[in-house]
């Protein structure tokens, strides 16, 4: 396969994430599989959070520092009682902040947006040892082991607040569409039995079913395909400091090659709450595969 070309980047004006800026009601650009940029929305620190921007308030266990939701806990940073009660509210502020933004895009997924984790991620991507199945530098559309979605959409936003002018260097690929087409025919059926061993073994949280497996797959054979990794349909993006983007991340094929300091707040959406449902990774692979995965 050579290069062909990938063009799924839209750029929108905004330069605030309260409900007076300008872009409103763009679910079917976010659910075609297209990466909405804001080049001019920063999430602007103050001057006692630059601070922060440091990889030593990561606790070393885990390369993000999280609030998880509906708790609020504050998960892998280290630093003093009062340190880490300034660097939640720095994460929190984000999350309401891109919450607000949300809802401001994507007014039909009011009352139906869950927010998921809230995550600062100080280390720089090129220095992230790991297996090949966590190489998040190379293309791959979201999906987790531990995790099972049974459909649900997770929708991503970033935001670039590295303050040395380095951008988040990412690579973006084929639509899904085309992607489940590549792998589907060398996809196995999960072993009969399977999902109920990994979940009472504790490996998964409730039960995976197959569209899960295949989501999976998709991943695993992608990430394990150096050949699509190097001349599969791709495109470069560079996303500078001072930009927010918003992007369906269990469907568009992306990559992270460079770049240190990102805020990211994830949403989930069940199938049935989208504008268009039949876009959904979910419903593509029924299609494909002609049968209900879930
Ligand atoms: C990813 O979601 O694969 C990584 C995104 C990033 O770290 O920029
Ligand atoms: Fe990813």
């Amino acid at each position: 396969m050579t290069n062909q070309p990938v063009d799924i980047v839209r750029e929108f004006p905004d330069t605030s994430w309260a409900d007076d800026g300008p872009t409103r009601g763009v679910e079917a650009v976010v659910e075609d599989g297209q990466v909405l940029s804001f080049p001019r929305l920063p999430f602007v620190l103050s001057h006692d959070e630059r601070r922060f921007l440091d990889e030593s308030w990561a606790d070393g266990k885990s390369k993000n520092i999280s609030v998880r939701w509906p708790t609020g806990e504050l998960r892998g940073a280290s630093g003093s009682a009062a340190d880490l009660e300034a660097l939640k509210a720095m994460v929190v502020r984000y999350a309401d902040q891109s919450e607000a933004f949300a809802l401001r895009l994507f007014p039909h997924y009011r009352g139906k947006l869950r927010r998921g984790n809230t995550s600062f991620r100080p280390t720089n991507v090129a220095g992230r040892e790991s297996s090949w199945r966590k190489d998040d530098t190379r293309l791959h559309i979201d999906a987790f082991p531990s995790n099972p979605m049974h459909g649900m959409r997770l929708l991503r936003v970033f935001c670039n607040v590295n303050e040395e002018g380095k951008p988040r260097e990412w690579r973006v690929g084929e639509p899904f569409a085309a992607h489940a087409r590549r792998y589907l025919p060398s996809i196995t059926r999960p072993i009969p039995g399977s999902a109920w061993l990994i979940k009472s073994i504790g490996i998964t949280k409730r039960r995976r079913t197959e569209y899960d497996h295949v989501m999976l797959q998709l991943h695993d054979h992608a990430k394990a395909d150096l050949e699509f990794q190097k001349d599969g349909p791709q495109a470069r993006v560079d996303f500078a400091p001072g930009t927010t983007w918003v992007v369906y991340s269990d469907q568009v094929l992306h990559a992270a090659m460079g770049g240190q300091h990102m805020m990211e707040q994830t949403f989930y959406l069940d199938v049935e709450d989208l504008m268009r449902p039949e876009t959904s990774p979910l419903r593509t692979l029924e299609r494909l595969l002609h049968r209900p995965l879930r």
